[in-house]
């Protein structure tokens, strides 16, 4: 059995830049897969000078050559899927020739997207922050076994299933007195479901695993590893293993098959929606790393929770995900800071701790390190010989700690600005 996947993803709570590494990655490999998550994610690629921000799309679809699968572990919105190749078609590309989709991954239907609003109106001060794309409520029906997946669009029975299931999300709508007409949604939905019937639809597992006993193919995560549904801060997370476990469970593809493990992780810590953050900023410095970094969500435009780097969370990422080379992004952006802050154990109870609680109202206080800031502007630079001291320091510290070797510093958003090690 040849160890031919590698997997990217993110250490974090998604938001790391995963767009730009995925991109760059993605075009080493001949092919990219995505096994978890939907059109809650949002990588950004660029192509031709174009952006483009990939919700479904695995980000090698830009890519000539490149095969793209969309795996089990997906939950595909026929109507955002659609929306999305429509952008790509006008950037020259016919997703169809590039797309495989597994006749397992799971559907996202109208309903399940207003069941998402549905619950986070009901929810009150336990809101999610849900990206309200039907994420949650269509992984709660596959895990309760009455879920849809795309291999059904092509049975005959497909529209009395879809009813079926309808009904049971019309029925929850009435419980919860929310104002519910599925007419217009209707129509839309059909002539999504239309287009999907185009795209080649294949049993992802042996297409997966033939595949790598020829070729590698990258395995690209969504979110990040702190909004793990398991590992995570479970209830504010999504629904799906982000993590590396999550690559072998969302393409049926054995452990034993995974080579590299790419972690990336931002040089602070950003959240979007709801759930605990130790090391989050309230003050003029989290604001001035919300605008130095840009940090406004790709697929909502929410704008992100900042705060300081967490390496008790990152280090869990990295024990939790098996990473086994370390990504660093945005670095540039704690640029024009004196001080630099690093949060190396948690105070819970008055004990240190370097352990993250699984509960998630802990009362956490951070513990930190402090570093001189390098003062001189990074942004850009491509060599690593001429990066100041005390920045290679600050390097040097994080992966004494986390016992992983920084392969890769991103240091400014063009596509030719990372370091490789
Ligand atoms: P859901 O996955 O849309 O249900 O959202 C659940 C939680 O995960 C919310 O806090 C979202 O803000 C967060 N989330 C979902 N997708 C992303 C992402 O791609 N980046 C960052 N946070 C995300």
């Amino acid at each position: 059995m040849k160890k031919q996947l590698d997997i990217v993803l993110g250490l974090q709570w998604g938001d790391e830049g995963k767009g730009k590494i995925v991109d760059s990655l993605a075009g080493r490999y001949p092919a990219v897969a995505r096994f978890q998550g939907g059109p809650n994610a949002g990588h950004s690629l660029q192509f031709n000078g174009n952006n483009f921000v990939a919700k479904s799309l695995p980000s090698g679809i830009f890519r000539d050559g490149c095969v793209n699968v969309i795996g089990n572990g997906v939950v595909l919105d026929p109507q955002a899927f659609m929306k999305e190749c429509k952008e790509a078609a006008k950037l020259g590309v016919d997703a169809r020739e590039r797309v495989l989709i597994s006749r397992k991954t799971s559907l996202i239907l109208p309903t399940h997207r207003h069941l998402d609003a549905a619950y986070e109106s009901a929810a009150g001060k336990g809101k999610i922050g849900s990206t309200l794309r039907g994420i949650g409520p269509t992984y709660t029906d596959k895990a309760a076994r009455v879920g849809l997946r795309v291999g059904d669009i092509m049975e005959p029975d497909f529209e009395e299933k879809w009813n079926k299931l309808k009904n049971r999300h019309l029925d929850i709508f009435k419980q919860l007195g929310y104002e519910y007409s599925p007419q217009a949604d209707d129509a839309a939905y059909r002539e999504a479901v239309d287009y999907l019937r185009t795209f080649r639809l294949i049993n992802s597992e042996y297409f997966v695993n033939n595949w790598l006993d020829e070729k590698p193919m990258l395995a690209e995560g969504a979110q990040g590893t702190l909004l793990d549904v398991d590992h995570g801060s479970y209830p504010f997370v999504t629904s799906s293993n982000t993590t590396a476990g999550g690559a072998c469970t969302g393409l049926g593809v054995a452990p034993g098959r995974v080579n590299r493990v790419y972690g990336i992780f931002k040089a602070y810590c950003t959240r979007v929606g709801s759930g605990p953050f130790p090391t989050e900023l309230f003050d003029e410095t989290g604001e001035k790393i919300r605008r130095t970094g840009h940090e406004f969500g790709a697929v909502t435009g929410r704008p992100r929770r900042t705060g300081w780097l967490d390496l008790v969370a990152l280090k869990y990422a990295v024990i939790i995900n098996g990473v086994t080379d370390l990504v660093m992004m945005k670095a540039d952006c704690l640029d024009d800071f004196e001080t630099i802050k690093v949060c190396t154990a948690y105070k819970v109870g008055g004990e240190i701790t370097k352990e993250m609680p699984s509960e998630t109202d802990a009362a956490i206080e951070p513990v930190y390190t402090e570093f001189k800031g390098w003062n001189t502007d990074l942004c850009g630079v491509t060599d690593e010989s001429v990066l100041p001291k005390p920045f290679m320091d600050y390097v040097a510290f994080l992966e004494g700690e986390l016992g992983v070797p920084i392969r890769m510093i991103s240091l400014g958003p063009d596509r030719e600005t990372i370091i490789e090690r």
